[in-house]
């Protein structure tokens, strides 16, 4: 593979932990009030405004939706002083607008960042997916074996029996038959209502999350946030674009997507390095949510670097005026 141009990874992470900081402080007063609109609109106003401040050439390659969908962040505008590396930037302000809005775990804001070029211009389109942590050899499962299959392949590279296997899945009426499947196995599955990015983050740490595998289909642009989160992380994750109808394969050949059967390989969709932030929203298991204090507002950062594979979590608090 053709070395990643350098983009001042390090120099640049802590500004990019600033983005998301912005986008989950913009949002802390929506937390549970219902009106996930409102929510999302605060959220992509706030990382906006951080992400301008950025010394960078960024293009939102993973945005909001199309130009005339989207009034911010949508894919194709460009962020940052325009001073700076080029840069694709792939975000979602708020990972998990109905969490928010319904004050249930793990929403997120999340950004990444890679040298221009190297992440994957993924339509608004369904993504088939499957992950699962560091440390197993590459393709112990994949998209094609069947659910049951994986939950077998996953317990015998772990050395474990089949009941010891968690698998997160989306509760979703699509997914009745995966479940079922993967519960015939033994294996125990934790139901998510929203928030992949987050489903498949856990995979990474299963001894803190309780989880070792990730399935099923959720959107396209939030399985290459979760591919970035996982370069740094550890861990594979494969995918496949799945479309309804001609609307959604033109948006493909749009993104510039030819070949509409292609499994992608995390470093598929994200060929280089990339920075990775994620700050709380809601609390959840990954990362606690805003506090807000009358005097102070604090959330938690997850900071991470492809490069050198750091994790850094990191706490900041503002008085509020
Ligand atoms: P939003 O935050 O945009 O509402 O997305 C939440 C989410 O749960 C994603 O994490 C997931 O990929 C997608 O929606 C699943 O889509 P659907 O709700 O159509 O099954």
């Amino acid at each position: 593979m053709a070395a990643t141009p350098d983009f001042s990874d390090r120099m640049l992470s802590l500004g990019l932990a600033r983005v998301s900081e912005a986008a989950a402080i913009a949002c802390a007063d929506f937390i549970g009030r219902g009106d996930e609109k409102a929510a999302d609109q605060a959220a992509v106003d706030g990382m906006r405004r951080q992400l301008n401040l950025l010394d960078i050439a960024g293009v939102v390659v993973i945005g909001e939706g199309e130009r005339d969908e989207a009034p911010m962040l949508f894919i194709g505008e460009e962020v940052g002083s325009g001073q700076g590396p080029a840069v694709d930037i792939a975000l979602d302000p708020l990972e998990g607008t109905t969490l928010t809005a319904r004050d249930m775990p793990n929403a997120l804001a999340v950004v990444a960042m890679a040298p221009r070029g190297t992440l994957l211009h993924a339509p608004d389109v369904y993504m088939e997916k499957l992950a699962v942590g560091p440390g197993f050899k590459r393709g112990v499962v994949t998209l094609s074996m069947s659910p049951s299959e994986r939950v077998s392949a996953l317990a015998s590279a772990k050395g474990v029996s089949t009941r010891d296997i968690s698998v997160c899945i989306l509760d979703r009426e699509r997914h009745k038959d995966m479940i079922a499947e993967v519960r015939a196995t033994g294996a125990k599955v934790r139901l998510i209502t929203d928030g992949d990015v987050a489903g498949v983050m856990h995979c990474a740490e299963p001894e803190k999350t309780g989880i070792d595998m990730y399935m099923g289909s959720g959107g396209a642009p939030e399985g290459v946030l979760a591919a970035a989160a996982l370069k740094c992380m550890g861990g594979q994750i494969f995918g496949k674009l799945l479309f309804r109808n001609d609307d959604e394969r033109g948006r493909a050949k749009k993104a510039g997507i030819t070949n509409y059967d292609r499994v992608y390989t995390r470093d598929d969709m994200v060929t280089g390095d990339v920075i990775f932030a994620a700050t709380g929203v809601t609390d959840g298991s990954l990362l606690p949510g805003v506090k807000r204090t009358p005097q102070s507002i604090t959330v938690e950062t997850v900071l991470m670097r492809s490069k050198t594979g750091s994790v850094r979590r990191m706490s900041y608090t503002n008085p509020v005026r």
